[in-house]
């Protein structure tokens, strides 16, 4: 098997890429260890920022997100017993967010691969990235129980945290940088209408409480955890009781339903230093990992394709190498600005272990702060619907 650039994984990083790829006549293979109903399945973000709705439409992917996703115009920080909303287009220049699940994203975009033709399988096993430092790599598999080799002029390591590209790299050649947080995320999807119309980031003194939703009729929360939490101790009547209390306010309810989903994530931040060895290019989650709280992990990895996506282009179109050389350099920079505001969010929100009343105060300075400048709002704001430069 041959093709021009063979990416690893069809999470929204492979995705994005194969399609844009596709639109400028580059071909091509995406290789997935898991099945279709699986990866269409899982459930994972739902934030978009404007640039990745923007960067969908243009794709011509745009067409069902723009009828089902909710367009959200602000999000609201409660503590200290109060509500306070920060207002995104009056701050930003216009700018808004949408929220339509990522699975939702990766429906779209898996129909419009196969509406290509070209190739993307599913279940494969074994992968191995090959000779990334010559002209000629390769990625070995195992597909329908037979051995494959693909061979490209170009490798796409869009595999995930938990994926073979980025340690194939050797050892010494990467640098990485990590901070664990000491908590998590237990989170539920419930068939239940939104008790409010936008998200709400709740600081709350037994820990950090969000409400998000994926429809009219599905509601999505979070409640802060331990990242070890165990499940079985958090039958559905308790996690109920739970968010009402973090989100206690006078004359609101929150809406209950059938629970249909439930699980518990960790949170890291984590970066490798650079996203490049030879021909391999690493993107999305392979390469870099933020805490949910600032609703950026997906359209980090839409953004590092679509520049991926265009130095790739320079490449094959006009034998132009610098583009490719800069690719690592130049995701870097909006990368590490994510971090940053990721962890800014999460230290601003969660009840710290191990803090004491010291630590609370400054919390709630912070987000008195937040909440009553708007020069304090307008960088919160920029930051979560997506800086157009960083
Ligand atoms: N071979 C082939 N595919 C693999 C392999 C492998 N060895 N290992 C992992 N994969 C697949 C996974 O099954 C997954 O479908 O790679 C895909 C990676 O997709 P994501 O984890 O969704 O990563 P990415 O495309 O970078 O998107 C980042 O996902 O985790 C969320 O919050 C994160 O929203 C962000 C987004
Ligand atoms: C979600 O809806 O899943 C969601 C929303 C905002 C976040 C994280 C997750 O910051």
């Amino acid at each position: 098997m041959r093709t021009e650039v063979g990416i690893v994984g069809a999470g929204p990083a492979g995705l994005v890429l194969a399609h844009l790829l596709h639109l400028r006549g580059i071909d091509s293979v995406v290789l997935e260890a898991r099945g279709r109903e699986y990866v269409e399945r899982r459930i994972r973000a739902g934030v978009l920022e404007q640039g990745t709705v923007d960067l969908l439409d243009e794709m011509g992917v745009g067409e069902r997100l723009r009828r089902e996703g909710l367009v959200h115009e602000g999000i609201e920080l409660q503590f200290g017993g109060e509500r306070h909303r920060i207002d995104f287009p009056s701050l930003t220049g216009g700018r808004a967010i949408t929220v339509y699940g990522q699975q939702e994203v990766v429906k779209d975009l898996i129909a419009a691969r196969i509406e290509t033709g070209r190739p993307l399988l599913f279940e494969v096993g074994d992968v191995t990235v090959n000779g990334v430092e010559t002209d000629a790599p390769s990625i070995g598999f195992v597909h329908d129980g037979e051995r494959g080799e693909l061979r490209c002029e170009f490798v796409a390591g869009c595999d995930g945290y938990h994926g073979v590209c980025r340690e194939s790299i050797p050892a010494g050649v990467l640098t990485e940088f990590s901070r664990e947080y000491p908590f998590g995320w237990l989170g539920i999807l419930a068939e239940a209408p939104p008790s409010n119309d936008e998200l709400i980031y709740c600081y709350h003194e037994r820990g950090f409480a969000l409400h998000s939703m994926r429809s009219p009729t599905l509601t999505r929360l979070y409640l802060q955890c331990r990242p070890d939490e165990d499940l079985d101790e958090w039958p559905d009547d308790r996690i109920w009781d739970e968010l009402e209390r973090r989100f206690a306010l006078e004359g609101w309810m929150l809406n209950r339903g059938e629970i249909v989903e439930k699980g518990v994530t960790g949170m890291r931040s984590f970066v490798v230093e650079p996203m490049q060895f030879g021909r391999l290019f690493l993107a999305g989650d392979a390469a870099h990992i933020v805490p949910p709280t600032g609703a950026k992990g997906l359209n980090l990895a839409v953004a590092d394709v679509r520049i991926l996506a265009d130095a790739l282009a320079a490449w094959f179109e006009h034998g132009d190498e610098s583009r490719l050389a800069g690719y690592s350099a130049e995701v870097l920079r909006r990368i590490w600005r994510a971090e940053h505001f990721s962890w800014w969010m999460t230290s601003m929100l969660h009840r710290l272990e191990g803090g004491d009343a010291f630590d609370v105060k400054l919390q709630l300075a912070q987000l008195a702060y937040v909440a009553s400048s708007p020069r304090a709002a307008a960088s919160l704001a920029e930051n979560y619907v997506g800086l157009e430069r960083v």
